[in-house]
């Protein structure tokens, strides 16, 4: 984009960014890590968009999903392979239950940065800063902590290039071949949803089997042996961004090389603002979330600045609006989409509209009501005519009690047995297996549906 460049959102206006007091200390950070390689590469991203227009054509699916924040303190190989294995196995289930190809996206290697809906938080009459994410300030509830660093913004580099690393080994090295397909699931992750999983590997095996009795070497096949996985984060931290934004040799644009799909958050995408106008110039794929609030002239005019050529899978519309709501919501969006003949793909983010507080203080999500989101905005979609491209979750491979409900049910009480989420409640491994067998239900009825009704016409 030539008129563009990657410091024009310092002339916007910015909100939920910190105020650094230091500047020195800022300034020295952004020398430094501009200095530092980019985490990906454009052939990547621009492989991830092709993908993405694949999605909003209904010929592949998207799974995101991972941490709502990425924390210092809990970065470790294994959690980074339990996340990674469940994304696998959610992956399994849809390919194999929708006959669709799946797009693995994490939250990963980069979700450091958090919105936040007050600025400041009281704890027993003491007033302090919110936290906002490790790459800003810290968890702990005392004034140091609270303060924004920008030393931080190295350590979450270093975290985030040591997690893509170990995503690409995972990746390619063998760990992701299918012939291992029933060692991806973990020893506490019992209930439904796990014995359906093995019976879904158990067939794959029998697949595998045949085809290498057929005289398909299914063992070198790429196809078979590796997986291509992505990473995303939520764009908020801009001088972390800008850091990272390179111009790509083969074809002269920008690209944040922070994550392979970067998006802008439903708090942040005034169209005038700091965000939008960063994310416009680079060519990453881009996604936006669209709450209740969502107007269909800002949709319009977001549409028009976030992917002004048009290009499929450059945009992604993630709607969060919460259980109950979807019919109110996506069918006018639907319809904007639709006037503006805007390439977009839709993908169902079924946390954030419906976080609640529990009886015993605790921030949770009903896991009925992400499984409704889910199954309205598939309802929304199968009524308009139009395309559920994706699917968008926070969740980890770790067997905690953040959301309550599923088949090994959570209860308000056992919130407090491993709550360890340092932002929004996530799915364990159990209920993130059990959703991924639900939405496989969704895409493959709405597909039969679909052939029927072509069949008929
Ligand atoms: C998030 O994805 O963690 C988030 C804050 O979402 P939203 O902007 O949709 O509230
Ligand atoms: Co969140």
């Amino acid at each position: 984009m030539s008129d563009w460049t990657k410091s024009d959102w310092r002339k916007k206006p910015r909100i939920q960014m910190p105020d650094y007091t230091d500047e020195a200390a800022l300034h020295a950070v952004e020398a430094q890590l501009s200095k530092y390689p980019p985490l990906v590469f454009a052939g990547e991203a621009r492989r991830l968009k092709t993908l993405l227009a694949d999605a909003s054509r209904g010929e592949a699916f998207l799974l995101q999903g991972g941490d709502c924040a990425e924390a210092f303190d809990q970065f470790s190989a294994d959690g980074i392979r339990d996340t990674f294995k469940v994304m696998l196995q959610m992956s399994m289930v849809l390919t194999f239950g929708a006959k669709v190809p799946v797009i693995k996206l994490g939250r990963m290697a980069g979700q450091f940065a958090k919105p936040r809906s007050a600025p400041t938080e009281t704890v027993n009459g003491v007033e302090l800063p919110s936290y906002r994410g490790d790459i800003i300030n810290e968890l702990a509830f005392t004034p140091e902590a609270r303060i924004p660093d920008p030393k931080k913004m190295l350590q979450a580099y270093t975290q985030a290039a040591a997690t893509l690393n170990l995503l690409r080994a995972f990746s390619t090295g063998g760990f992701a071949d299918m012939h291992r397909v029933h060692s991806w699931t973990l020893g506490f992750a019992d209930g439904n949803g796990a014995e359906k999983y093995r019976e879904i590997a158990a067939r794959i095996q029998d697949t595998l089997d045949f085809m290498y009795a057929a005289g398909i070497d299914s063992d070198t096949t790429h196809e078979f042996s590796t997986v291509e996985f992505y990473t995303s984060h939520e764009s908020l931290l801009l001088e972390y961004e800008e850091a990272l934004t390179r111009v790509d040799s083969t074809t002269g644009k920008w690209l944040a090389g922070s994550g392979h799909m970067i998006w802008i958050g439903d708090r942040t995408r005034q169209p005038d603002g700091a965000h939008v106008e960063f994310a416009r110039g680079v060519q990453n794929p881009i996604g936006l979330k669209c709450g209740p609030s969502m107007t269909t002239d800002d949709l319009k005019v977001l549409m028009a600045k976030l992917n002004p050529e048009n290009e499929p899978g450059r945009l992604s519309l993630i709607a969060r609006f919460g259980a109950g709501t979807v019919a109110e919501h996506l069918p006018r969006l639907i319809n904007t989409v639709r006037e503006e003949g805007a390439e977009v793909t839709w993908v169902c983010d079924a946390m954030h509209g419906n976080t609640i507080k529990s009886s015993t203080g605790y921030k949770t999500r009903p896991f009925d009501s992400v499984l409704r989101e889910v199954r309205e905005f598939f309802g929304v979609h199968a009524a308009e005519g139009t395309v559920p491209g994706g699917v968008h979750f926070e969740m980890t491979g770790q067997d905690v009690t953040e959301c309550t409900g599923g088949v090994r049910a959570v209860t308000e009480e056992d919130l407090s047995d491993r709550y360890h989420t340092a932002c929004d409640p996530r799915l364990n491994a159990s209920q993130s297996l059990e959703l991924a067998f639900l939405v496989a239900e969704e895409l493959s009825d709405l597909r039969t549906a679909r052939k029927k009704a072509r069949a008929a016409s």
